[in-house]
């Protein structure tokens, strides 16, 4: 129904406008590694886009594989970190890649294996699934929580409106491209459904979008009253 239509509307979008970062140009190459994709959806925690893609090649040409990273001096992760605050992430990195090679050096392919592990946490897990392993999962993040509330205009305020929300993520996610349509809402919400003034004229899913609607998609989500 009308879910599959803002689906295809957005992924045909995606592949004429996806932003190009070094870890989805591995992915287009069909270079996928779910140490290269775990690495960089740890950065994307709380940091930009521009901010982390530095850090994350930096990264990967230092210690290009979990083994490599599992050896590694904390110290010296601990420094290539340095400027990506939050240092809690990086410290969990190195926990988590010495459990993964401690337990063969694969990544799990499943939500349930991957919340296990140090710093992992429920969106990161699903963006795992879906960008590394192919596999179908509903990936929720800030960006996609503003997109999917102005799509639908949704009454209810965050964060009483998260189960609406991954209902609603959980209708728009393809069975087989999770990982680009999950990509594809990240870009949206980060260049086009921004928190202030959203430009709308250039959205794909515009035709779709009952925020747009009201004629005032920028008060979704609803703030609750303090
Ligand atoms: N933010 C978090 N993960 C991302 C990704 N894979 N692409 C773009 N923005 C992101």
């Amino acid at each position: 129904a009308v879910y599959r239509e803002i689906t295809t509307d957005l992924l045909n979008w995606y592949q004429r406008h996806a932003r190009i970062l070094p870890w989805r140009t591995e992915a287009q190459q069909n270079k996928v590694d779910p140490y290269r994709v775990w690495l960089s959806e740890i950065m994307l925690q709380q940091t930009t886009t521009a901010h982390a893609a530095p850090y994350y090649l930096k990264f990967v040409e230092r210690w290009p594989t979990v083994e490599a990273l599992a050896a590694a001096q904390e110290a010296d992760v601990m420094a290539e970190w340095a400027g990506l605050g939050y240092y809690s992430r990086a410290r969990n990195l190195i926990k988590c890649a010495k459990e993964v090679v401690a337990s063969g050096g694969k990544f799990p392919d499943n939500e349930q294996g991957l919340l296990a592990l140090p710093g992992i946490g429920r969106y990161t897990a699903a963006a795992i699934v879906a960008i590394a392993f192919g596999k179908r999962a509903v990936v929720v993040d800030a960006n996609v929580e503003r997109v999917v509330s102005r799509l639908f205009a949704i009454e209810t305020p965050l964060p009483a409106s998260r189960p609406i929300i991954a209902e609603e993520t959980d209708k728009l996610t393809p069975d087989s491209a999770a990982g680009d349509f999950a990509q594809a809402m990240m870009d949206i919400g980060a260049t086009i459904c921004v928190n202030r003034q959203p430009t709308c004229a250039i959205c794909p899913m515009m035709p779709h979008c009952e925020g747009q609607k009201t004629g005032n998609p920028a008060v979704f989500p609803i703030k609750a009253p303090k």
